[in-house]
């Protein structure tokens, strides 16, 4: 496909960009009056969801409103144990539940990857409704949760600050914790396969919950996993994201991928450093900051903008933004992202 603007995948493919390409995690959500509202027709975040044209408008909001060099795909990370047998609800204020979580071995039983394809066509048929909307303005980004993620979910059975259910899980039944993680990526695979097929033109893999894990853990529970997928997926750009993750920036970085996503926990410089020369960097402003007076917003964006430098770099928040975040600081942000000259070196 050819976009008016596709300079995010010539930053994500390592060529040279005239500025600093930029998006932000969570774009597609509650601080647009415009999401609230389409939210509202819906009638839930789950009716959302599974509602392909409406999906399809709150996913191309962003790139009307705030502009953005790329739109992404609204859905979630959930889609995954869904498709895989293990049912959710979205609880108003208390995030995702799932009624019945993974215990034991005999629960595997209730999972199977065969309909996971076709459990996910309301995701597909959103993806044919984005088109006609963004009409080539710009790509638009596919994303799956990474298996560690999803595999905290399906453990732990909902939200939790330490996913001590999951890392138990780890302990004291390695095995079947990697049986699972297994499943989680072979049907992870086949969905971002499918995305790309239908249009998405690079994917990211979000892994929120990396940080409970340490480094001997993160490299036998996450690691290997992600190196699959980043195998597997040769069809279009790939970022790895992980909240908490900068300890493992040496293991990501020998990963397949064309990028890696940073959290506001590492100086830009530092993961430059470390990530190498090799990979396209992503992130990485506090999304705090953005409840900040503008004249604070400017100077924090170009002090990251100076840090990472003009290339290889791809201008985001170090995780998502928070609902009540101000449209228009985000708009700042945007701006000073587009119009910033970086001194030469
Ligand atoms: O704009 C976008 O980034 C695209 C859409 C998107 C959503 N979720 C929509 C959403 C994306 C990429 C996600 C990813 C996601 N979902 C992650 C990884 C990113 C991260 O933030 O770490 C995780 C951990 C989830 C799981 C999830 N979904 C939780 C924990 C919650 C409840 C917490 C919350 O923010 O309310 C959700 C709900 C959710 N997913 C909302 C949106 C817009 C809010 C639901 C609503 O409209 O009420």
């Amino acid at each position: 496909m050819n976009y008016s603007n596709d300079i995010i995948l010539r930053a994500a493919k390592g060529e040279e960009t005239e500025r600093v390409p930029v998006w932000l995690m969570r774009q597609a959500g509650r601080i647009l009056p415009e999401y609230r509202a389409t939210r509202a027709q819906a009638g839930s975040f789950k009716s959302l969801l599974k509602n392909p044209e409406l999906a399809a408008e709150v996913t191309v909001q962003p790139v009307d409103i705030l502009g953005v060099d790329a739109a992404i795909l609204f859905s979630d990370i959930l889609v995954i144990p869904e498709a895989l047998g293990l049912q959710y609800e979205m609880d108003e204020g208390k995030g995702p539940v799932f009624p019945k979580a993974i215990e034991s071995r005999n629960d595997l039983g209730m999972l199977s990857l065969a309909d996971v394809e076709s459990r996910l066509d309301y995701v597909f048929q959103t993806i044919r409704e984005i088109h006609p909307r963004l009409n080539q303005r710009v790509p638009l980004i596919g994303f799956a949760g990474a298996p560690w993620t999803i595999f905290c979910y399906m453990i732990e059975g909902k939200g939790s600050k330490t996913f001590q259910k999951a890392r138990e899980m780890t302990m004291r039944e390695p095995a079947l914790a990697k049986q699972l993680l297994d499943m989680i990526t072979d049907a992870t695979i086949i969905y971002l396969k499918r995305q790309i097929q239908e249009g998405c033109a690079m994917v990211q893999l979000f892994d929120s919950w990396a940080g409970v894990l340490g480094p001997s853990t993160y490299a036998e529970f996450s690691i290997p996993y992600l190196r699959k997928i980043c195998d597997a997926i040769h069809e279009a750009p790939i970022t790895l994201f992980g909240l908490g993750a900068s300890f493992a920036l040496e293991d990501l970085t020998t990963l397949n991928c064309n990028t890696i996503g940073v959290d506001w926990h590492i100086q830009p410089k530092v993961a430059r450093t470390r990530i190498g020369k090799d990979k396209t960097i992503q992130g990485n402003l506090d999304p705090a900051v953005l409840y900040a007076d503008v004249d604070v917003i400017r100077k924090e964006t170009a002090r990251m903008l100076d840090g990472f430098g003009p290339n290889r770099y791809i201008a985001n928040l170090g995780h998502g933004l928070y609902p009540d975040i101000n449209p228009n600081h985000v708009k700042i942000f945007i701006e000073t992202v587009k119009s910033h000259q970086f001194s030469h070196t």
